[in-house]
């Protein structure tokens, strides 16, 4: 939605734990940037809670359907019981089918030149968690039964949309990741599917399969032969971590849930209970988000310029927070990083 002036109405989201101190910072580098979005300020999770009395508020949710475009902070999900995950219900809500999750290497570690893109099925799988317990004896609980659900329309939606982003963005390969000797049904259908696309795409996209378990070993041996990696939702949500590890960790790893209706971008990491509040958390994932947010609202000159700011901050300047080796806050970094742009 354009506001006036060729603003961009988007609702902001600055969720639980360090969420509020790498929101803060991420905008106040867009702000910096000159970006065009104007915020809607909303809440959820444990903050929808305390400011509504509900982790996902009817406001909040009214906000996305008006402004079609968020960026989150991480939300914190109770261990075991509690509320269902705000973040699932969110991705269920707007049908935001594709979770897009890049990692490039920026300061180059354990791992030089590590370029993947993951893209994860985002809202079916086994995380549409349809659990229940059997009761035997006197154990009301001795039995947990889950059930996965892979449609096929949602496999082939997921996998044309990877496709298309390789053709759209340059890239070589499409690597297909199931576990279908195991869940011959639930992921089965994923890898056929995902096959049955793919064929639309010879001689375009260079197209392999891997098992879950093999593709993650072979992510830590030899991570430069992936290029794109299409998952279901449970192996994705692993592997975009494992990948996030192969570029320096969780701190430099963004992402974007997008659908036809709607798009929320938020960091691949959580709320990091161990350091919020503590001013140390790193802000480059969530900016990083930033970035393909604006790629995703037409301003790729912007996120071009924003992501040389943050490497050079952190390679010329040496600026770096502790999860990076540094001892910069997340204040000192991001003023660092504004005296760049
Ligand atoms: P986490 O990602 O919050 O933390 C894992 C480790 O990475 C911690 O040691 C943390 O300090 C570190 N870390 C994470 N982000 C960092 C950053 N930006 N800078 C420096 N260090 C960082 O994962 P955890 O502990 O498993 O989950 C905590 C909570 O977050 C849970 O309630 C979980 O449900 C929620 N969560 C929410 C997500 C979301 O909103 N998208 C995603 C993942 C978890
Ligand atoms: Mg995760």
């Amino acid at each position: 939605m354009e506001a006036p002036n060729n603003r961009i109405m988007a609702t902001l989201i600055p969720g639980d734990g360090i969420g509020p101190e790498v929101t803060q910072a991420t905008v106040e580098v867009l702000d910096a940037l000159g970006s065009p979005f104007e915020w809607e300020l909303c809440t959820a999770g444990m903050a929808g809670i305390d400011a509504a009395g509900d982790p996902l508020p009817a406001a909040t949710l009214e906000s996305i359907r008006r402004t079609k475009l968020a960026l989150k902070g991480p939300l914190t999900t109770p261990v075991g019981g509690g509320f269902r995950s705000v973040n699932v219900r969110l991705r269920e809500e707007f049908k935001l089918f594709a979770n897009l999750r890049p990692a490039k290497t920026i300061i180059p570690g354990r791992y030089e030149n590590i370029d993947i893109v993951l893209i994860r099925e985002n809202i079916e799988g086994l995380y549409v968690a349809h659990e229940h317990f059997i009761p035997v004896g006197a154990d009301p609980r001795a039995v947990a039964v889950s059930t996965g659900v892979n449609t096929r329309d949602g496999c082939r939606r997921i996998a044309r949309f990877a496709f298309e982003y390789a053709v759209r963005n340059g890239r070589k390969k499409i690597t297909i990741v199931h576990k279908a000797n195991v869940l011959k049904a639930l992921t089965g259908i994923f890898l056929e599917a995902a096959r049955e696309i793919a064929q639309d795409y010879a001689g375009r996209v260079e197209v392999e399969d891997r098992i879950v378990d093999a593709c993650a070993m072979q992510l830590v041996l030899n991570p430069w032969q992936f290029d794109m990696l299409l998952c279901t939702n449970l192996f994705g949500d692993i592997l975009s971590d494992e990948i996030a590890g192969l570029v320096g960790g969780l701190g430099l790893a963004p992402g974007a849930n997008l659908g036809e209706h709607a798009a929320i971008f938020e960091a691949v990491h959580g709320s990091a209970p161990d350091i919020a509040g503590k001013g140390v958390a790193n802000p480059v994932s969530l900016m990083l988000a930033a970035c393909l947010m604006l790629e995703h609202v037409g301003r790729p000159e912007l996120a071009a310029r924003l992501r040389s700011a943050i490497s050079d901050a952190l390679l010329q300047d040496q600026v770096r927070t502790r999860d990076l080796g540094g001892t910069a806050s997340t204040k000192e970094f991001t003023a660092a990083l504004i005296k760049r742009l």
